[in-house]
Parts: structure tokens; sequence; C-alpha cells
């Protein structure tokens, strides 16, 4: 954490004020570190966008945006003492003269130097023309003060595309001024994957080919589209979801040890352990993937009735070190299931003598329940009472809301905007990460779209995903979890 300048006044602008993140997401965060004290001294929060509101109304906005979206309840009191930080700036990204006059009015305000956070709550092609301006109207000078921007995701939508706006925005930022968001690295259980693996010292020598034999990882959405149809249909869940998070939820379950939490040592061992990720070659694509639509998707309101986006995907993918050779990790993600449910479930292999009975004996799984019902699981045999010698399946857990209090875990944009102002980058995303997850990602896309391969399953709304998914685990005499889960 830099402990430079934190003692000067901080404004964060955020570009997109009028989106639906800033009322749902950035400012119900902001709002909360406010309220725990955790929030720089002296801040301003200028929303920046193309809508006209006056500071009164944008306020208002925000607070009607509090009481629908916080998840926590507030006093009066607060938000009064909150309100005032807040102010709005109607301009346009592609107009040099509104940043220059931003930069005036943000200077008037500070009154001093100060030190900014600039926030893309953006379609990213807004990106760059964005940080052009900023850079043009000398806003990202640091000169004793520290200038940061974060990116929301994505991150491009190919590892050419991903490529090119990593040029872009290097034009202007040092890689230490960029923070490329994903908010899965902001959630309280996924950073709990590495303490569990590196808080405890019971699991590291179980951790590798030797003891497990495979790894499912689960982020399985109830909810459709959203309101997002249009966007979801370009995209497809390979860049919408796999690409980001579900390869986040692998490097962390993969990697080596770093050799401390900083930004650096962690983020070194992220890219190592995803560069050693075997990739799928277009001719390997269909036996290790598998893609899927759900029925009615076509039918969707601004979805192409031809659509063959997928909203459901399944790989199976292997690292090429050590520690994993020949342990295959199961992915899965779609829309429409059956119920959200994030998790990674590790199977250990079964015991190499077979003592007891085999029917009755399942292998022992350490089950990592991401959410909704944020624990963690670890099954293993006991004797069966009164038997001679059957085993049962027995549970140990750990859940938070038992231990911690009900809502015991805040929102994953509280951490990752306070870590922005203190300068960690530690959960974000470095440039070379991003362009190794896509340039994993990218060969499997291709193939489906220009191939068309393997052919487009479909599933039912609220089941768990196609057969196809399942064929995939069962070629290699396995299964999903899906009743092991939370
Ligand atoms: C977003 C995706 O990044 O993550 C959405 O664009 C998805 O499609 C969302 O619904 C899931 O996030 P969470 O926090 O609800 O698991």
């Amino acid at each position: 954490m830099s402990s430079t300048n934190n003692d000067l006044p901080t404004s964060i602008v955020i570009f997109g004020a009028s989106g639906d993140l800033t009322q749902r997401k950035l400012i119900p965060s902001l709002f909360n570190l406010f309220r725990k004290g955790r929030a720089p001294k002296k801040l301003h929060i200028l929303g920046f966008g193309g809508a006209a509101y006056s500071d009164e109304e944008f306020r208002k906005h925000l607070h009607a945006g509090l009481k629908e979206f916080a998840g926590y309840a507030f006093t009066e009191d607060d938000w009064n003492a909150f309100a005032p930080k807040l102010r709005y700036f109607q301009g346009k990204y592609q107009e040099l003269e509104d940043f220059q006059k931003l930069a005036e009015y943000l200077s008037a305000l500070e009154g001093e130097s100060a030190n900014r956070l600039f926030y893309m709550a953006l379609p990213p092609k807004l990106f760059p023309v964005t940080i052009e301006n900023l850079d043009a109207s000398a806003q990202l000078i640091e000169n004793g003060t520290w200038r940061r921007v974060v990116l929301e995701k994505p991150f491009g939508t190919s590892l050419e595309s991903a490529i090119t706006l990593n040029q872009q925005v290097h034009k202007a930022l040092q890689e230490n001024q960029i923070y490329r968001i994903d908010h899965y690295l902001g959630k309280e259980t996924v950073q709990n994957i590495l303490f569990t693996r590196f808080a405890n010292t019971i699991f590291e020598p179980l951790w590798n080919r030797n003891y497990i034999d495979h790894v499912q990882i689960t982020v399985a959405e109830k909810v459709g589209l959203e309101h997002r149809a249009k966007f979801y249909d370009s995209v497809g869940v390979l860049r919408d979801m796999f690409q980001n998070h579900l390869l986040q939820l692998l490097m962390l379950v993969a990697m080596e040890p770093p050799a401390s939490f900083s930004a650096s040592h962690l983020r070194n061992e992220k890219v190592k352990v995803l560069s050693a990720v075997q990739p799928i070659l277009p001719e390997q694509v269909s036996a290790n993937t598998v893609r899927a639509q759900y029925k009615g998707y076509r039918q969707e309101e601004q979805v192409n009735p031809n659509s063959s986006t997928a909203t459901y995907a399944a790989l199976r993918l292997f690292i090429n070190n050590w520690r994993w050779k020949g342990v295959p990790f199961y992915l899965r993600s779609g829309k429409s299931l059956a119920g959200k449910q994030s998790q990674i479930i590790i199977q250990f292999k079964e015991p190499p003598l077979a003592m007891f009975p085999m029917q009755t004996m399942k292998p022992n799984l350490l089950a990592l329940y991401l959410q909704p019902d944020e624990g963690v699981h670890l099954r293993f045999e006991a004797k069966a009472p009164d038997t001679v010698n059957e085993t049962r399946s027995v549970d140990m857990e750990f859940h938070y809301a038992q231990e911690f209090g009900p809502s015991a875990i805040p929102e994953a944009y509280e951490r990752l905007l306070l870590d922005a102002i203190q300068g960690d980058a530690s959960l974000f995303t470095r440039a070379d990460e991003v362009e190794a997850a896509w340039a994993l990602i990218d060969p499997i896309i291709r193939t489906w779209e220009t191939h068309q391969t393997p052919p487009l399953a479909s599933y039912k709304p609220g089941s768990w995903g196609p057969a196809e998914a399942y064929d995939l685990l069962a070629r290699d005499g396995r299964r999903w979890l899906d009743e092991e889960a939370g």
C-alpha cells in the first residue's frame, strides 16, 4: 500500500455517473466506507456524465438508489453528512474542452493539491478517448500527488482488442496507475481461497496431483439476461464470465504460494499458473468444451432470432506444471440455471487400498462455497454406527453467516474501491494477466464462432445445464457434484 499523500484531499471522479453501476454499487460502497470511517477525511465525489443533473438532483437519485440497493440500514444523519461530498458535472467524453473545464472545476473544489481516482463506469469503447482527454487536459500528472484510473470490465472482447486497449491506456498511464476491475476478486469468499490455502498448513501438502483427483469450478446463475440482452448477445458466456471470473478462481486455486501478499508477488504467481494452462487447440475444442443456449433464449427481446450465442459453457482444462500435471479442472457457468451457486470443489483421490466395502464410500471433498451460502465444507468418511465395516460420509462445516453474523460480508466493490484509494493493486488484474486470460479463451471462441464446433447444445431454463456437460465428465468417469452444492 502506498503511504504517500493520503493526507491530501482525494477526489473520486466517476465517468458514467448516471448509469446503473454508480447507483447500485459504487455509491452504496463509498457511502459504507464513509460510515465506517474508512474513506479519506477530505473527500470529493464527482459524477461526470451526459445527463443533465443539478447537484441536488444527483444526490436525490443516489439517495433513492441507496434505499433500494445498499443492503444495509443507514440513518438520515449519516446521509446528510455524506451528501455534501457528492457533486455532478455534465460533459461529453469526446470533448476536450469539457475535460479542461472539469480540471478547473476540480482544482477550485479541492483548493490545494489533491489525489484523484478516475473511475471508468463506462462502455469500454469510451475508455481510450476518456483517458486521452484526461491526459490532454493535464489531469494525469502526478507531481507529488497520485492519479489512478479504475477500468470496469469487460477489458477487450478478444486477445487482439485487449492488447490494443492496453497499448492505448499505456500511452497516458503507467501500469501502476491502472486498476482493472474483476469484482470477483473483491468478494470475501474469493479472497478466502487464498486464506484457506496459505493461512493454514494442513491443506498444502495435499494440494497437488498426488492427492487431488480433479477440481470443479461452478458459477451458476439463476438470472437470465436482466435488460442486457443486446450486450449479452454480442458477448456470450465465455467473454462475460470465463475470461475473467472463472479464470480468476482457477488461478487462486492453482497458483503457487506467493512470497507475500503484495500486488507484484501475488500477480506474478497468478500469471505464472495461467501461462501453464494447456491451450485448447482448435482440433481439441470439441472434446474439451461444451457450449449451450437455454431454450427460449432466441425469443428474448433484443436477441437475434438466429443467435448462436452460448449462455452456458463447460470446459476441461489441464495445467502443465509439476503440481497439477494430469489433474482436470472442470469449469462451468451459465444463465437461467436452477439456482445461484458459485463453488469450488476439490475432489481427493480414493484410498489406495479398499479395506472397507467401496459401495458406501465416497471420495473426500473440500468444497469452497463462494455464494450464496458462503462457507467451507470438508467431507470425509466415518464409521456408520452399528455396522461391521460400513462408512458414512459426514461434513465438517464453516459458514460465514453463522460464525460472523448474517450481514458480515460487505459488497465486493467496497473493498476494491478502498484498495484503489490506498494504492493496493493486489486484487486488480495486470495487463499481462488479462492478455494471458484472453490467449486461452480466444481460440475457443473463434472455433465456436467460425466452425460452430461443438454443436450448440440446449438446456431447459431452471435446470443445471445441458446433458452434454454431464457427458464431458462422464467420459472421464466423473460427474458434476450438483447435489453436494451448499
Ligand atoms: C458480471 C457479468 O461480470 O458478473 C454478469 O457481466 C453476471 O453477466 C455477474 O451476472 C455475476 O456476478 P455475481 O457477483 O452476481 O456473481
